[in-house]
Formats: C-alpha cells, structure tokens, sequence
C-alpha cells in the first residue's frame, strides 16, 4: 500500500471519507499519520477514533515556517510517508515539503479552479451567483490552490440554499478524492 500522511485544519470529513474507502479496499494505501496546524480541530478527534497517530503543531511556536515545515518532515520520514494529502488544511505550503516531496502533494478544493480559490470558494461561488459550481483535486504548488488539475467534478448550486449545496459538495469531494488518489497511487 502506499504511505500516505493526511493534512487537516478543520473537522476532517476528507480524511474519514478515505480511511473509510481505505478499509472498504477501495484505495490501496494507508493513512500513516494525520497532520494538524490546529490542535483543537474536530480532525484529531476522528483520527484518534481510527488509531492513526497525530502530529499537531502550532506553527507560531516555531521560529519560521520553514522551521514548522522541517519539523513536519522529519516526522514525515519516520513514518516513510510517499504522499502528502491536503484535506481541509487551510495554509500555503512553502518550498521546503514542495521540495521534500517533488509532485507528491495533492490538495482538494471545493469550487471548479481556478474560480474561487482561497478561503470560502463555497461562499464565494454563490456571492457570485453561478449556477454551476464544484470540486477539484490538483497537485500543490507555492500558489493558494494552484498547480495543475488532476480531477473535476461539476455540482450544482442549489438556489439560495448554502446548506444543501454545501452537503453536495462535501459528498462529491468525499467520492472524487478517493478515485483521483486511485488512479495516482497505480500509476
Ligand atoms: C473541504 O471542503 C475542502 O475542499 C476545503 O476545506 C474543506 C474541509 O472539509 N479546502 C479548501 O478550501 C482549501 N482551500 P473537511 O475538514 O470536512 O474535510
């Protein structure tokens, strides 16, 4: 299987959505280890609930990001983790793990790059009043949700219903990652 270390800020559902579709034996890997910029975050709750250790780190305690990003790798390294996947983990990675892990890290994002990039693409889609909105999965570079796209799938926006439109798009991610990291692991 491949080796792969999870990167999360929020509640985590990417991250249960693939160590369910992991156990199921839909993607040949398994979730080494969770990384978290929040040690409150409603990720470590659920990463716990499945056994995988937690790295959580605050990166004001260290004197640089690429301080933060180092300490990351290292740990990284223990666990002989391949692959990074950014799920909900909301800050710019920094040429020290873009060089550590050349092509290797990959991140979701739920609108359809490169419309609505940054923080609330959910927020921003519906502001903007598309009718059409989505997800896509790409491979990280030093931009705020650029590098190039591995996969997208279209969703609905449902008229003036953030919640709904929300949940279909937390269902499609939960389904597109899965397959897109199938597809990258066997290749
Ligand atoms: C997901 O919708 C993910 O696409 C988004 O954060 C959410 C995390 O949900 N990521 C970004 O906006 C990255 N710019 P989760 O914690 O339940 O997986």
């Amino acid at each position: 299987p491949t080796k792969i270390a999870v990167f999360a800020s929020g509640s985590g559902s990417n991250f249960q959505a693939l160590q369910e579709a992991i156990e199921r034996g839909e993607l040949h890997a398994t979730v080494e280890l969770v990384v978290t910029d929040k040690p409150d975050a409603f990720v470590v709750t659920r990463a716990k609930k499945f056994g995988i250790p937690v790295l959580a780190l605050n990166p004001k305690e260290f004197a640089s990001k690429a301080a933060y990003e180092a300490t990351i790798i290292e740990e990284l390294r223990k666990y002989d983790v391949e692959w990074i996947v950014l799920a909900g983990y909301m800050r710019l990675i920094s040429e020290v793990l873009l060089t550590a892990y050349p092509q290797h890290i990959v991140n979701i994002h739920p609108s359809l790059l490169p419309s609505f990039p940054g923080k609330d693409a959910i927020g921003q889609a519906m502001a903007h009043g598309v009718k059409v909105t989505g997800v896509t999965v790409h491979f990280v570079d030093a931009g705020m949700d650029t590098g190039p796209i591995i996969a997208q799938v279209a969703v609905p926006v449902i008229d003036g219903d953030r919640e709904a439109t929300e949940a279909a798009i937390h269902k499609e991610e939960h389904i597109l990652y899965t397959k897109a990291l199938r597809q990258l692991f066997e290749s």
